[in-house]
């Protein structure tokens, strides 16, 4: 699934839900409302990392619960408090803010959460920053607290992941392209010149030795684990392309 499409798909934050759907044929939907409806009990106390247009956000909170969605992109939390505002009955029971998942730990009290959840969002951090948000989720879940993280992986079968590998690399390649180009159309003759002079073959360059774009999560499990969490179970869809894995704090 070329997942990495999701990069061109943040810059429109209030389209973005509709991109998603048809990038994951429905599914990334199916799977929120299964969130959505697995035993939250209203009054229940959720984080979401990574909240993008609020979308789960304001499906538990219709539900009663209370939700504050983080996310570090200020048109994205816009995005979501305006579809907010234009839904009745969820208003009061949800909060947005511009807040890094880095920054869990100092913003939030010790055993603040029955739930945290990331849809989408851990595949955009490094491997340090992944490990490093894990234990401060650990921190900030009530003991029995669950931690949901649904994301980017690679397929298991070995046909699947050569094929999901040989794939991104074009369409990584055109994502990138199509971001740096997206301010040129209003840039002056002298400007685009220096661009395609100096800019883009330095960018072109960064980009084959650190591609900027979201990459599949690897040793999920083994990661959960290793920052105190015990997984409870996992899912795969779209070909073994994303899966929704949990994981609970202990008593
Ligand atoms: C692919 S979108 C997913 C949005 C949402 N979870 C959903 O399922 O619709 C990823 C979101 O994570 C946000 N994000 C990226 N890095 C982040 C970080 N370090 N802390 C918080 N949010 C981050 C992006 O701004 C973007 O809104």
């Amino acid at each position: 699934m070329p997942y990495v499409l999701m990069k061109l798909f943040e810059e429109a934050p209030r389209r973005f839900d509709v991109w998603m759907q048809l990038l994951t044929f429905g599914r990334l939907q199916k799977i929120r409302e299964e969130i959505a409806a697995s035993a939250i009990d209203s009054g229940a106390r959720v984080l979401e990392i990574g909240c993008g247009p609020g979308t789960l956000a304001g499906m538990l909170a219709r539900q009663g619960v209370q939700v504050t969605g983080i996310d570090t992109s200020a048109e994205m939390l816009q995005a979501a408090r305006e579809s907010l505002d234009g839904n009745q009955g969820g208003g009061r029971q949800v909060e947005f803010k511009r807040l890094s998942a880095l920054e869990i730990e100092d913003s939030f009290a010790k055993e603040t959460f029955d739930r945290v959840i990331g849809i989408l969002v851990f595949s955009e951090l490094s491997d340090d920053e992944i490990d490093c948000v894990f234990q401060q989720c650990r921190e900030v879940l009530k003991p029995g607290g669950r931690l949901i993280v649904v994301d980017e992986v690679e397929p298991r079968q070995a046909v699947r992941r050569w094929l999901f590998r040989f794939l991104r690399f074009p369409l990584r390649l055109v994502t990138f392209l199509v971001l740096q180009a997206k301010d040129l159309k209003t840039s002056n003759w002298f400007k685009k010149v220096l661009y395609y002079v100096i800019e883009f073959p330095l960018m072109l360059l960064t980009f084959l030795v650190v591609p900027p774009a979201s990459h599949p999560l690897s040793d999920l499990e083994q990661r959960l684990r290793a920052a105190g969490l015990s997984t409870t179970g996992s899912k795969r869809f779209l070909a073994g392309t994303l899966e929704l894995q949990q994981a609970e704090r202990g008593l």
